[in-house]
């Protein structure tokens, strides 16, 4: 699905595009808050709430790729849902990504830039291992990701995961937020 036609414009002036994905934002503790904390930021931070602006789930694709060619550095944000990314997020990829300009022949227009993953998880650290609920780490959940990113030349950066996101605390939720909006205003490779 490609709308070409109707492009919504980006605001990035350079620096750092946020993706962020939730099917409902209205109901969301961390997304909607770190969107927010986005948004403040100033206008180096370029925040595209993709169930917003596609209500539909009618991409625009152009728009899309235009604030993507603005940014030096991408931002995913999402909750977990079923180890993995919202399907809006899932079909922007498809979509935004695409072959000749991402990857394959010609596709290098990501090729430098960063990804940063910032997701929650309903589940605990401890529930993500070998005897927890979920069988393993989360890491190993993030191939799919980090593949992406080796196949289009985005540099993978340490992502930054909040488990547990319905039972942290206010002031380690606040915590997280500042991890965050640090990550914007110095999107450079840091330990974990
Ligand atoms: C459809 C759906 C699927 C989910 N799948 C997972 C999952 O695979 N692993 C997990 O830890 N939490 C899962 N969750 C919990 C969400 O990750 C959690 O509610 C979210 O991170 C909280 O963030 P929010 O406050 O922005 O909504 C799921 C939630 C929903 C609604």
């Amino acid at each position: 699905m490609d709308r070409t036609a109707a492009s919504t414009p980006s605001r990035t002036v350079a620096g750092t595009v946020v993706i962020a994905a939730h099917p409902q934002m209205a109901q969301s503790r961390v997304t909607a808050r770190l969107m927010r904390r986005a948004a403040m930021a100033g206008p180096h931070v370029d925040v595209r709430d993709l169930y917003a602006l596609y209500p539909d789930y009618w991409i625009d694709r152009t728009a899309e790729q235009a604030a993507l060619a603005a940014a030096q550095h991408i931002v995913w944000l999402h909750p977990v849902q079923w180890y993995g990314m919202p399907p809006l997020l899932k079909l922007w990829l498809d979509e935004v990504f695409s072959f000749g300009w991402a990857y394959g022949p010609g596709g290098d227009a990501l090729r430098g830039k960063t990804l940063w993953l910032v997701v929650s998880t309903g589940g605990t650290a401890d529930n993500y291992s070998l005897a927890g609920s979920h069988g393993a780490p989360f890491s190993d959940f993030l191939p799919p990701y980090a593949r992406t990113a080796a196949l289009t030349g985005l540099h993978w950066m340490p992502p930054l995961v909040l488990h547990g996101a319905h039972r942290v605390d206010d002031a380690a939720l606040k915590a997280f937020e500042d991890r965050f909006a640090a990550g914007l205003s110095s999107p450079t490779p840091t330990p974990d």
